[in-house]
């Protein structure tokens, strides 16, 4: 129907008629001319009906915000004067000769200007109508372009995009599974897939060495702003590579996104980091490398203090003693410093000690803190050397269980860099490598930290069933700006060592049999070496575009608890559905 999209309407087209399809964004009547803000999902134009068009102009009076319209006319240059230059079709407007009203419009249930009053359930209610303004409706246009170079660059490599099930069996990823019961099979269920996991490696076992596919995953879990319980990865596997390989290729994909759509340069090669070195400096896994602040041991230091609190910490195993220090952080007040101690404590950790340095030169007479009284002065000096102190700092200081210690002090790393304008401008990617193959459970257990099919580094599978602790993992995680934007590994590929893996986590031969049969099979009959990665699509376009939460990047996305609005689910079913799939709900249903 049209000729251009709104935006497309510049100083070229003066003189030329266009045919324009849209939305009223803004109508303005000033006694002898209407002036009409069309919109459609590029932008926006000017379109003006003049008083002489007589039948035109009685339309025009009628025109209300949101109807849709189909106009048809000349493009001239705006006077002096009037020109919009932020607009991009600020210079010009179109004078209406044809107006078709092809819907009217009642008022919104939200002002789209004023959308940030709205709550986000009325929004999301009305995703349609919030999807028309701008800012919304552009993220999905880049997420759509930042696909399209995916598939192109994918295919440019010779990997071809293959579909898995979604209705499967259940893979272990560490989430919950959502289930869909089976009417031809009463009492049994499918489950969607938290990841295409073992279907990717079936691949691999048929010989299509190189896969992609950007595809759904659902995982019923805590939801939080860079998750959702149905997402959408860039999943990948390749056979025959070993994980630099993997990297490679997938920095050089982010590299040319960025630089691309984004006009943003990415290093030449990404860093690489030990996840022990990431816990150590960073007290997490996925540091965010634009906050230039780190934690540093002191444990040999404080362990002969007579600060009972770091000394006896300082003496067990599976605990840590660290100190973070904020430069200028001296002027905190008691308020600030009290806000961060009731920060720390959401992790558990008891207390946060602080040392403030008014003077460095002086020694322990320069600085001020409540532990003074129980530190020597030669510990006090290895604290500051160790820190690296100057005057007018602030050190904080957390001592407890290493987990707890590195997710408190972690985040305060974090929340100290955004509170104090320290983030630095820009994007800092990481692989953090060189995982722990297994995590101690609280009732311990064994888990895996990546997935169970994720290779150790070593091949003896003797070792890895003999000190689990010890063993890493191949596997790599892609960290930007603090989010874990993908990870991977190279796959176990064979029997025996799938096994020791299962047997660490207490499984049983018989039941890892029952829920893997599958892929235990396929490793007897030719198993290419082979490993690959997925990376979250919603976290990637999130980044990139500087949306805050997933849910501004994808079309229909949930709460926070897991419904969505629009469509009201999760709905009640009725009876005969119900009954149809042998189901009765002994759970009170809420409407
Ligand atoms: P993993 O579980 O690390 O690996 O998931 C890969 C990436 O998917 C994204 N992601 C999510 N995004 C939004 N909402 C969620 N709930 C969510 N959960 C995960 C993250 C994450 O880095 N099968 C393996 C990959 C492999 O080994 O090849 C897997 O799924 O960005
Ligand atoms: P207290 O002797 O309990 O008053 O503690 C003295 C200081 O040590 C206070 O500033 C506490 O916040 C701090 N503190 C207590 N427990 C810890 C801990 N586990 N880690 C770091 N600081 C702590």
């Amino acid at each position: 129907m049209r000729t251009h999209y709104c935006n497309q309407v510049n100083k070229e087209l003066i003189g030329r008629e266009v045919k324009l399809c849209g939305w009223v964004n803004r109508v303005r009547h000033h006694g002898k001319v209407v002036f009409i803000n069309l919109r459609d999902r590029e932008g926006i134009v000017q379109v003006v009906v003049e008083e002489e068009q007589q039948e035109l102009f009685e339309v025009a009076t009628k025109i209300h915000n949101e109807y849709v319209l189909c106009i048809e006319g000349k493009v001239r240059s705006r006077p002096e004067g009037l020109i919009n230059y932020e607009m991009i079709t600020g210079e010009v407007e179109v004078v209406v000769e044809k107006l078709d009203i092809l819907a009217k419009s009642e008022a919104l249930p939200f002002n789209l200007d004023e959308y940030q009053e709205a709550n986000d359930e009325l929004r999301l209610r009305y995703r349609y109508l919030d999807l028309r303004r701008k800012e919304a409706g552009d993220k999905l246009i880049f997420r759509s372009k930042v696909v399209k170079k995916i598939r192109d660059y994918f295919d440019r490599l010779g990997f071809l995009e293959i579909e898995t099930p979604i209705l499967t069996k259940s893979t272990p990823e560490g989430a919950r599974d959502f289930l869909v019961p089976s009417r031809n099979f009463p009492g049994k269920f499918y489950a969607l897939p938290q990841s295409p996991q073992i279907f990717k490696q079936l691949l691999m076992a048929a010989g299509f060495d190189r896969y992609y596919q950007i595809v759904k995953c659902f995982r019923d879990e805590d939801l939080r702003a860079d998750r959702q319980p149905e997402f959408t990865q860039m999943d990948v596997e390749l056979s025959f590579v070993d994980e630099q390989e993997i990297m490679r290729i997938h920095e050089e994909l982010l590299r040319e996104l960025f630089a691309e759509l984004l006009q943003v340069a990415l290093p030449a090669q990404f860093p690489q980091m030990t996840f022990k070195e990431a816990m150590a400096r960073y007290g997490s896994d996925k540091p965010d490398l634009r906050i230039p602040l780190e934690l540093v041991d002191i444990a040999d230091v404080v362990k002969n203090s007579g600060f009972a609190v770091f000394a006896d910490a300082a003496k067990k195993p599976e605990y840590r003693v660290a100190a973070l220090r904020l430069p200028k952080g001296a002027t905190l007040s008691r308020k600030q410093l009290d806000g961060y101690i009731e920060y720390v404590a959401i992790f558990g950790l008891k207390g946060l000690a602080h040392v403030k340095v008014n003077e460095r030169a002086q020694g322990i007479a320069g600085l001020q803190s409540s532990i003074l009284k129980f530190l020597s002065e030669d510990v006090v000096e290895n604290i500051l050397i160790r820190t690296k102190a100057e005057t007018g700092d602030i050190i904080f200081f957390a001592a407890g269980v290493t987990n707890i210690v590195n997710e408190a002090l972690g985040a305060l790393r974090v929340k100290l860099g955004h509170d104090h304008g320290l983030v630095e401008h820009g994007f800092r990617p990481l692989w953090v490598i060189d995982f722990p193959m297994f995590a101690k459970l609280e009732n311990g257990d064994w888990t895996f930290m990546h997935h169970p099919f994720t290779a150790p580094a070593t091949d003896n599978a003797e070792e890895v069933i003999a000190d689990p602790a010890k063993v890493l993992a191949r596997a790599y995680d892609l960290v930007l700006n603090g989010i874990e934007l993908g990870g991977g590994s190279i796959r176990i590929s064979n029997y025996s060592m799938q096994m020791a893996i299962f047997k660490v986590m207490g499984m049983s031969e018989e039941t890892a049999k029952e829920n893997f049969g599958h892929l235990l099979e396929a490793f007897k009959y030719g198993y290419p070496p082979e490993g690959g990665i997925a990376f979250g699509i919603d976290r990637m376009i999130m980044l990139m575009s500087g949306a805050k939460s997933i849910r501004e990047v994808i079309a229909f996305p949930k709460t926070q608890t897991g419904m969505c609005p629009l469509v009201q689910a999760p709905s009640t079913v009725n009876a005969a559905q119900l009954k149809e799939l042998g189901i009765k709900c002994y759970q009170k249903q809420t409407d």
